[in-house]
């Protein structure tokens, strides 16, 4: 297999960044293909602890090239701090390494100051945001106004471009949201910097990739946000504005149609949810804030706290089939020790009508009730375990049920936060 996804099946921080790293070691090259910094991945290496938020998560192995792909939304700064905060604490470079889409659209400051209004305008109906312009900069895009990088080349019609975005910008930011506007002060001095460090990052990376799969070489894809998260097949309006599924990965990173070999699903032990919108299986009681404290679930690009529930094996099975997912790795198992019993949501009620698929049409997520089975929980700490025999009985058990309900082939089993706390069953790329 030269062409793999890592695609997350909930609403986000399944541990995506942890399953890239471990799998980057047998490829040649990792591609991310959507979103914006409103990611954030977290790697833990030997007790150091690195969040990436738009370089993929390819970056802590010397010689593997890390390419942000077209349908990337990019804030130029945020890129700049973290390829230099890599150099400094992980020896990140030479610039070759790192591949920068021509495509890839920009966010800029008013993206941000939009997505910030907004929120604050709708008060308690907010989305819960990151605040970090990715919608605003999405919508740019597909009105055919924002700004790639490829126009940095020619500075002068770029500055001009930007200008008259940010005034337009600004008409709408003070008339309509009643926010202040965003100054232009520093900005095209700031985007002459941009310029200086980002050319030499900028390729054609869709080419870039046809020629490494040319010459036989491996691939990873790393997805970014979570299935429920996706603007066509999440819980709109509570999702983000970029295509997270598999399919994603050919327009956005570039790869011909039909050239992906594998899925593999990413899915916690639990749930978890940052932002608002419907979550059934949330847990509002004290068990939820033991799981949390646990789990250490608070959100890795805003440090907001995460919403914490119980296994949703309904929108699993409904994850997978929608990214063609036929492999799991199911992280944050070890986050479940002394919780007894456990339960996994095998279906929705809905006004006494039983269900096992995700509702639609007018059946909201919000009204559904879950129907839970229980299971017996386990003690053991799972930290130092890496073959599935060593793991206590019944924590096989959920194990197999989560996967039985979820039709997903069980590849790989979290025990810590820590590259090497997992049980590998299956690699999607053989050695
Ligand atoms: P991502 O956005 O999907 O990459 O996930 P995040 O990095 O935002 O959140 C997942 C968190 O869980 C990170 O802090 C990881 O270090 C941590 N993590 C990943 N896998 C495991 C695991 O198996 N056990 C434990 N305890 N922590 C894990
Ligand atoms: P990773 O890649 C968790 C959520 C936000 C909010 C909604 C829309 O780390 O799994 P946005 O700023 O994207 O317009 O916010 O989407 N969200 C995430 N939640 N993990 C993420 O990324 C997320 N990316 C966006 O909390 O509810
Ligand atoms: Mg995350």
């Amino acid at each position: 297999m030269n062409t793999v996804a890592v695609i997350g099946t909930q609403w986000g921080d399944e541990g995506k960044g942890k399953i890239v790293d471990l799998l980057a070691r047998h490829a040649d090259v990792v591609v991310r293909f959507q979103g914006g910094n409103n990611a954030a991945h977290t790697l833990v290496v030997d007790g150091a602890k690195f969040i990436l938020r738009l370089v993929p998560a390819g970056a802590l192995y010397p010689g593997k090239v890390c390419v942000i792909g077209a349908g990337m939304v990019v804030d130029p700064i945020a890129l700049l701090e973290e390829i230099a905060e890599l150099k400094r604490n992980a020896n990140f470079g030479p610039d070759g390494r790192l591949k920068l889409s021509y495509d890839a659209h920009m966010v800029m400051p008013y993206h941000r100051a939009i997505d910030r209004a907004r929120e604050a305008r709708l008060g308690k109906a907010a989305i819960g945001t990151t605040g970090f312009g990715i919608g605003p900069a999405y919508e740019d895009k597909v009105a055919r106004c924002g700004l790639r990088f490829s126009e940095l080349a020619g500075f002068a019609a770029f500055e001009r471009k930007l200008r008259r975005n940010l005034a337009e910008k600004n008409r709408y930011l003070t008339a309509v949201l009643k926010a202040k506007p965003v100054p232009v002060g520093g900005l095209i001095e700031q985007m002459r910097e941009v310029r200086r460090k980002l050319l030499p990052h900028l390729c054609d990376t869709a080419g870039y990739l046809a020629d490494v799969l040319e010459r036989g070489q491996r691939v990873l894809f790393e997805g970014a946000h979570g299935t429920m998260l996706d603007i066509d097949h999440g819980t709109y309006p509570f999702v983000t504005s970029s295509s997270c599924v598999a399919s994603a990965v050919f327009a956005g990173g570039g790869l011909p149609g039909g050239r992906l070999d594998a899925v593999l699903g990413i899915a916690k032990a639990y749930t978890t949810r940052v932002g608002a919108g419907p979550f059934p299986t949330e847990i509002k009681t004290r068990l939820g804030d033991r799981l949390r404290e646990k789990g250490a679930e608070y959100g890795s690009a805003t440090r907001r706290p995460r919403r914490v529930g119980w296994f949703d094996a309904v929108l699993a099975r409904r994850a997978m089939r929608v990214n063609g997912a036929a492999t799991l790795a199911l992280t944050k198992l070890d986050v479940l020790t002394g919780i007894d019993p456990v339960r996994i949501c095998v279906a929705y009620d809905f006004r006494g009508a039983r269900s096992t698929e995700m509702p639609q049409g007018p059946v909201r997520l919000d009204r559904v009730k879950p129907v839970y089975e229980e299971m017996p929980g386990w003690h053991e700490t799972l930290g130092d375990k890496r073959e599935l025999g060593e793991l206590p009985r019944n924590a096989r058990r959920y194990l197999e049920r989560v996967c039985e309900l979820s039709r997903a082939r069980l590849a790989m089993v979290g025990v810590g936060a820590s590259r090497d706390e997992i049980i590998v069953l299956e690699n999607p790329f053989p050695s």
